[in-house]
């Protein structure tokens, strides 16, 4: 069975302390994870120690970046390449979220290249696409994820591809309350599995973890995931609330 993942975003949130609080008492609570299940907490950058040695005993428990640069190494002041993730044994890497999009410029060919170097250095990367309000409201969602798909991973070798996993995060359900309705979400995650099966296989496409991401909550996480398609969740908010972020996690199928 693919593997079904619980990831939290925390963005730009907490203290270091209370980072440190808030993952201690998830993985102190009683979740019990099946076999293919996951839990990823994407962390900043000043956290990532820390939190690797904090979830080092519990099994499935994992620590991801929020972002890595696109550049190998050198004079790119401010910048945190792969390379020194991967000397840190950060197993997971965020690639393109929306905010990263939208405030920073970051495109589709300079994301090409960030998941390059997190395959390089062993980093999982999980790839957020996902519309603006505009465009779904023009019924061009699925051409535009396509293009995100194709410009950021398409050039990806069999191999490589089975080692991402992709996150669908429309824009307009971010940190907004509303999330996209099942119909909607499992749509888009069987329309991304199809375009997975045109560029590779059948059996690659079936292998992919595709996450949702967009208002989730205790209250809908059990819904949303148990569509066929959705393979779990990326969660910004609720997941800083250690009770709300816990539900989640059992809420995985
Ligand atoms: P919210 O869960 O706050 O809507 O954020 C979703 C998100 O951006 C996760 O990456």
């Amino acid at each position: 069975m693919r593997k079904q993942i619980a990831a939290a975003n925390w963005k730009m949130n907490l203290t270091y302390q209370q980072a440190i609080a808030l993952l201690q008492t998830i993985i102190a609570a009683d979740i019990t994870l099946k076999e293919n299940h996951s839990v990823v907490f994407a962390v900043p950058f000043p956290y990532l120690e820390k939190a690797i040695g904090t979830v080092q005993h519990r099994k499935n428990f994992l620590i991801s970046a929020q972002n890595c640069s696109d550049r190998k190494s050198g004079a790119f002041t401010g910048e945190v390449s792969t390379e020194m993730l991967k000397s840190i044994e950060v197993n997971f890497c965020l690639v393109g979220h929306s905010e990263r999009r939208e405030y920073f410029g970051e495109n589709n060919l300079m994301l090409a290249d960030k998941l390059n170097l997190c395959l390089v250095n062993g980093i999982t990367p999980i790839f957020c696409c996902g519309e603006a309000l505009g465009t779904r409201e023009q019924n061009q969602q699925n051409s535009y994820v396509e293009r995100q798909l194709r410009e950021s991973l398409f050039h990806l070798t069999r191999e490589e591809i089975l080692k991402v996993v992709i996150a669908y995060e429309p824009i307009w359900a971010i940190g907004t309350g509303k999330t996209a309705s099942t119909a909607q979400a499992q749509e888009m995650h069987a329309f991304i599995r199809s375009a997975l099966k045109n560029q590779y296989d059948a059996a690659i496409a079936d292998q992919i973890s595709i996450l949702y991401g967009g208002s989730v909550k205790a209250a809908n996480a059990k819904e949303i995931f148990g569509s066929k398609d959705v393979d779990g969740g990326l969660v910004g908010g609720a997941s800083l609330n250690a009770t709300e972020f816990i539900e989640i996690i059992k809420a995985l199928k």
